[in-house]
């Protein structure tokens, strides 16, 4: 077999979070690949960065008190404890904001330029006059222009799912500002898509192999639908590469992110570290330029079923127009969901990566549970706890681990460490394991991970068969057995080292203790057509792996700790402690206004309330029942302005409807610390202002 040179990639996170377990799946998919891939003697790099540019984190930082860079370098640290405590071995972690890729993305660009495959057009887009900047679609909401529900993102409803553009909302309004956007135009460039070469290009370029069958099939449907130019220009301020010649222009995020994988390569090559995982050390390595314009390199990208788009049509688009190779493998898969729940990007899910590992489970159990579910599908895999606990102990540690615990013991024991000669039976065992070899090799190369795993168990079960038949414990006792033992339990030793190769790039530290244990260096796929052999010296056994208690499922589940608010720690003077944190957006949920206390009067019946009648800009007035009585007289309040919450739900009461609730400070104990103070704004303030 010729070696492969493979250059492999996950999709760039987003530098505004930490790992979640969709992206852990992710890189245990490709991390499986790549260890497998070596496995072979095939030459890989396997690399990794952040996405640090675009609006979303430039607002982001800007919201943490930080620069851009800061803000995403803290992330950035964050990254190698995720990687580390699941085996994620990537070759190199780099950063779309990096020197590497400011100077690949600028080149791409000039040749698509030069090659007349950019076009600039004026377009109309909403600004925001007080923030200075133009809006991208998920900062702007307002009513939605079909079922009128109010503060809709600008491109769809969650109530009636309806999509349209953000011009189409009825009264918008900037969710960093809340002012009323503005329509601007401005120049912008875009990648000529709908270019009949483009297109064609992509016609067959989707259609020959690359893709997985459905994917292919999306990507004919998009062109059916048609291909439009995509606009790859942002206007300052944005985080991003300047546009070449185009003061004030950025390329938006996504021109550079995919360019973010060659930018990690390069960065790896410039710190000599590529040449570390080249084979054959009488051969030269390539430099960057040369390894990724070879023909015989193969470029294969792992991402998730929600950036088709971008890795199938722009990304091999980019490529093809400024001359360079396209990707030879674009490998999607589904989403991971807890017990059947889809997790939100922003929300995360129920397996927070840093607590299981916390709590002490083991990372391996993850890597074997998630392999076992995934295909060449774009199917979502479930996390289900009850499977995960009867996948790891019936299988993993049942059929698999059990083989080695149950034989190793009378090898230290009765044969002083030794494996002794295998009879027929146990031969034919052995062959039959060896003979899978190279269909395990194809289900690993072709990410049929699920299916590789059923079939090592199924051979599992059959050496367990083999220990049931023989029964080593009973031989053990038997007089004039010896010989048989040593034949059973070196047979089981010489079928758990197979099943460990199989195992191998999905355990990696598990199969690193097995090689220890066995003395049998590291374990390549093409060991499996020989055996240890007679006489060959194991070490002790120590035991492997611990199954999975179900309590430590309920402990990863857990509700995590309230956020200790600082009144758990220092008593607050008002009593309380800090209200979990909300985002800004929650916030503009709340519509406080500005109202004026036109009439008060005391609520015959109650000793509580005060009715006031508010003049809140609206050109009508408003009935609030407030709990204030027992602290002002009705005449201390006419007049005077005050804040209100205009957007609470009406609520019907004993004396009549309230619409709305003005806002007043108190202390959590009222009976010990009793007043109530109406909040009243600074002089200036009139009737309808919003508070924000
Ligand atoms: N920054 C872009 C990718 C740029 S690639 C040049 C991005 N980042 S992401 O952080 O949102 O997602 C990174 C990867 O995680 C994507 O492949 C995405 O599909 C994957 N996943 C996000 N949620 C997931 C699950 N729930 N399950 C599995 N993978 C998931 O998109
Ligand atoms: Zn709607």
């Amino acid at each position: 077999m010729s070696q492969r040179k493979i250059f492999v990639t996950t999709a760039l996170p987003y530098a505004n979070g930490k790992f979640h377990v969709g992206h852990i799946m992710e890189y245990i998919q490709a991390d499986i690949w790549v260890r497998f891939q070596r496995m072979q003697g095939h030459m890989v790099h396997f690399v990794g960065a952040d996405d640090a540019h675009g609006a979303p984190i430039m607002i982001a930082a800007e919201k943490a008190g930080k620069t851009p860079q800061q803000f995403v370098g803290e992330i950035a640290a964050g990254r190698q404890e995720y990687l580390d405590g699941f085996h994620i071995r990537f070759d190199n972690w780099h950063s779309t904001d990096s020197a590497e890729n400011t100077e690949l993305a600028q080149g791409i660009y000039r040749k698509l330029k030069a090659g007349g495959m950019i076009a600039t057009r004026t377009i109309e887009q909403f600004y925001d006059p007080v923030k200075g900047m133009f809006l991208p679609d998920r900062y702007i909401k307002g009513e939605c222009p079909v079922c009128h529900a109010k503060d809709q993102y600008g491109d769809a409803c969650e109530v009636c799912s309806s999509v349209y553009s953000p011009t189409e909302l009825i009264s918008p309004y900037s969710t960093l500002t809340g002012a009323t956007p503005e329509l601007r135009s401005s120049e912008h460039f875009f990648f000529k898509l709908s270019d009949p070469k483009v297109v064609d290009f992509l016609k067959s370029w989707t259609q020959d192999g690359k893709l997985q069958p459905e994917m292919a099939k999306k990507a004919s449907e998009w062109f059916e639908a048609g291909m439009a130019d995509w606009d790859i220009s942002r206007e300052a301020p944005y985080f991003g590469i300047e546009i070449p010649d185009a003061p004030g222009k950025y390329f938006y995020v996504w021109l550079d992110a995919p360019v973010g994988y060659l930018a990690s390569l390069k960065n790896h090559f410039d710190k000599g570290q590529a040449a570390n995982h080249w084979h054959e050390p009488s051969r030269t390595a390539q430099g960057f330029d040369d390894f990724v314009a070879d023909p015989a390199v193969e470029q294969v990208h792992f991402i998730g079923k929600d950036i088709v788009y971008f890795h199938t049509l722009f990304w091999p688009a980019m490529l093809q127009f400024s001359g360079r190779k396209t990707p030879s493998q674009v490998n999607v898969h589904g989403f991971i969901t807890v017990s059947g729940e889809k997790m939100s990007k922003s929300r995360g899910t129920g397996i927070d990566p840093l607590k299981y590992l916390s709590i002490g489970m083991n990372p391996e159990w993850l890597r074997y549970y998630i392999a076992a579910k995934l295909n060449a599908k774009v199917e979502d895999v479930d996390f289900n706890p009850d499977d995960f606990i009867a996948r790891v102990n019936a299988d993993l540690i049942g059929k698999y681990i059990n083989i080695a615990s149950r034989a190793a013991g009378f090898i230290a024991k009765r044969f002083g460490g030794k494996l002794g000669a295998v009879s027929a039976d146990g031969a034919a065992l052995l062959t039959a394991l060896q003979a899978a070899s190279a269909p395990m090799q194809a289900l690993y190369d072709g990410r049929d991970y699920a299916r590789a795993l059923r079939e090592i168990m199924g051979l599992a079960d059959k050496v367990n068969e083999y220990v049931d038949q023989n029964k080593p414990w009973e031989l053990a006792k038997k007089e004039g057995m010896e010989a048989r033992l040593h034949d059973v339990c070196s047979t089981c030793i010489e079928a758990f080292r197979l099943l460990t190769i199989y195992l191998k790039p999905v355990l990696p530290a598990l199969a690193a203790e097995v090689e220890a244990f066995l003395a049998s260096g590291p374990l390549l796929f093409a060991d499996a057509a020989r055996l240890l052999g007679a006489g060959h010296e194991i070490r002790d056994y120590k035991h492997l792996m611990q199954r999975v208690d179900a309590k430590q499922l309920d402990q990863l589940f857990e509700a995590p700790e309230p956020a200790a608010a600082p009144a758990a720690a220092t008593e607050l003077p008002g009593g309380e402690g800090i209200a979990p944190t909300i985002t800004i957006d929650d916030f503009a949920k709340i519509d406080l206004r500005i109202a004026r206390i036109v009439a008060c009067q005391k609520v015959e019946g109650s000793t509580k309330l005060l009715h006031l009648t508010l003049d809140a800009g609206e050109g009508r007035t408003r009935n609030v029942f407030s709990g204030i009585a027992s602290v002002y007289q009705p005449e201390q309040l006419v007049g005077k302005l005050t804040v209100l919450v205009a957007n609470l739900a009406p609520r019907k009461m004993k004396f009549g409807i309230s619409e709305g609730m003005v806002l007043a400070a108190s202390h959590a104990d009222e009976k010990a610390n009793p007043g109530i103070h109406v909040l009243e704004p600074w002089p200036g303030a009139t009737p309808g202002m919003r508070v924000r």
